[in-house]
């Protein structure tokens, strides 16, 4: 193909998925709509609609007052952390605060349940055996923990809870309608360690938990990591699959596993759906594909791929690593949007480092910039539209002030500078001013963490058998 026909028939091709992708405000509203109308079907029934809506049995969050030392255990991502916290009470809040953090080697991820617990407890177990004296607990109390698992799990308990399916890339079939928790403790116990899991918590409910702790007006949670997903405070009485009794608080937080949402006016493209198709979980978590950083990179990638094999944009011969899943992730994708140099050097020497592509004209870099641009644009502004679906259902989207804060964490919105200044300019574009100055979003820094052991910490065997 001449020079001029190439980049005609990629200009083409660039053109036709910025159109797919494009999410002007009349579709987000009617995407809004639909989140709501999930959010009610999702509550009426088990299985009423594919947003889960799942109960947590987490009715009250922090208030500050919580005291004494307790662990949280974070796994969600391809990192999984352990943590300790130490509590002051209401004087000196967080005294304390470590963790460890160790990545997951990417075959337990796939392999057996024995074996990725095993693989966790032990970690936990040389976390404590490396402790200090000062967090000797006196004789006859059990250290506590909080599990922050971040994956779809319907609990009948807040320590108990089988997981729906696994997410993000792990698939390790045996643990599927198992008890996590009993999965945990048995492994903890082959390890001979004193400790004992109080809470199951989402690593949103865990965010929220920790928003709260520091904030009274955090209602809401968002996680836009590796998965997305989003937790959130509801009446009880507006949960009409909810037949236990109704708790004091009158609340409930309510896990969304938001990643499963679907509606008809979804920006999807021929990219999205080959995706899907060959992704371990086809059909399932469709909104965390178009959104998550798990996947924005794998997107770009398929994008060039169709580029290099219709438009010769790399040159006669298709590049052999671009035809290789998740080669290009979403932080490479990151650095490659935010160079802001006249030459595009950071977007060369990814292309070459990542993709071993070479002598790229300015203008195929211009274009990979403008790709980051379509599917970064489209996660940002559906991760503000579903936060307004929230906001919708909430009766928070109104004009009358009242402060509503969300917490969010996860590396996308943290290091994904532009993503981030996307979702907050969308959120004041679709809610409008006046409603957008009272809505905060934070960054809820390690929240997950933090908020696991809070939780743990409220329902404290301990702290109940003095008190109650
Ligand atoms: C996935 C999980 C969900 C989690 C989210 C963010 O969507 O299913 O439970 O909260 O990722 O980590």
């Amino acid at each position: 193909m001449r020079n001029s026909g190439r980049l005609a028939r990629a200009r083409a091709i660039v053109k036709e998925i910025e159109e797919k992708c494009e999410t002007p405000i009349a579709k987000l509203q009617l995407v809004a709509d639909d989140m709501m109308a999930e959010m009610h079907a999702g509550l009426a029934d088990e299985g009423g609609s594919k947003l889960k809506m799942l109960i947590t049995y987490v009715n009250n969050l922090p208030t500050g007052y919580e005291k004494g030392l307790f662990y949280a255990l974070d796994l969600g991502g391809t990192n999984f952390r352990v943590i300790r916290v130490q509590l002051g009470g209401k004087e000196q809040g967080v005294v304390k605060q470590e963790a460890e953090e160790v990545s997951i080697p990417p075959h337990l991820m796939v392999g057996s349940s024995h074996e990725l617990f095993d693989f966790i407890a032990m970690r936990v177990a040389e976390f404590i055996a490396s402790e200090s004296e000062e967090f000797k607990l006196p004789e006859g109390r059990q250290r506590e923990l909080g599990f922050t698992f971040s994956f779809p799990v319907r609990q009948i308990s807040l320590a108990s809870g089988t997981l729906i399916k696994w997410t993000k890339g792990f698939s390790v079939e045996e643990t599927v309608g198992e008890d996590v928790v009993a999965e945990l403790n048995r492994a903890i116990e082959r390890q001979g360690l004193d400790l004992h899991v109080t809470a199951l918590v989402n690593d949103t409910v865990g965010t929220l938990a920790g928003g709260r702790y520091y904030d009274k007006d955090v209602h809401t949670s968002v996680i836009l990591g590796t998965g997305t997903n989003a937790a959130y405070v509801e009446r009880a009485d507006a949960i009409p699959k909810w037949h236990g009794l109704l708790p004091k608080s009158g609340e409930m937080v309510i896990n969304m596993e938001w990643g499963n949402f679907e509606s008809s006016h979804l920006p999807l493209t021929e990219y999205d759906l080959s995706l899907d198709a060959e992704s371990l979980n086809p059909g399932e978590q469709v909104f965390e594909k178009l959104i998550s950083g798990m996947y924005l990179g794998e997107i770009l990638r398929r994008v060039l791929l169709k580029l290099a094999k219709e438009a010769s944009l790399f040159g006669d011969i298709v590049p052999p690593k671009l035809s290789i899943p998740f080669i290009l992730r979403t932080p490479h994708m990151s650095s490659m949007h935010h160079d802001t140099s006249s030459d595009l050097r950071a977007v060369a020497s990814k292309l070459k480092d990542i993709l071993e592509i070479t002598n790229t004209s300015l203008k195929t870099r211009k274009m990979v910039v403008e790709l980051c641009d379509i599917i970064m644009k489209r996660s940002a502004r559906l991760s503000a539209v579903a936060m307004v679906g929230i906001l919708k259902k909430q009766g928070r989207d109104s004009k009358e002030k009242q402060r509503t804060v969300i917490a969010v964490d996860g590396g996308l919105f943290e290091h994904y500078a532009l993503f981030r200044e996307c979702l907050e300019g969308s959120l004041v574009e679709i809610l409008g001013t006046e409603v957008a100055s009272s809505v905060i979003i934070t960054h809820a820094n390690d929240g997950s963490g933090i908020g696991a052991a809070l939780i743990a910490a409220s329902n404290s065997q301990y702290w109940k058998g003095l008190f109650y």
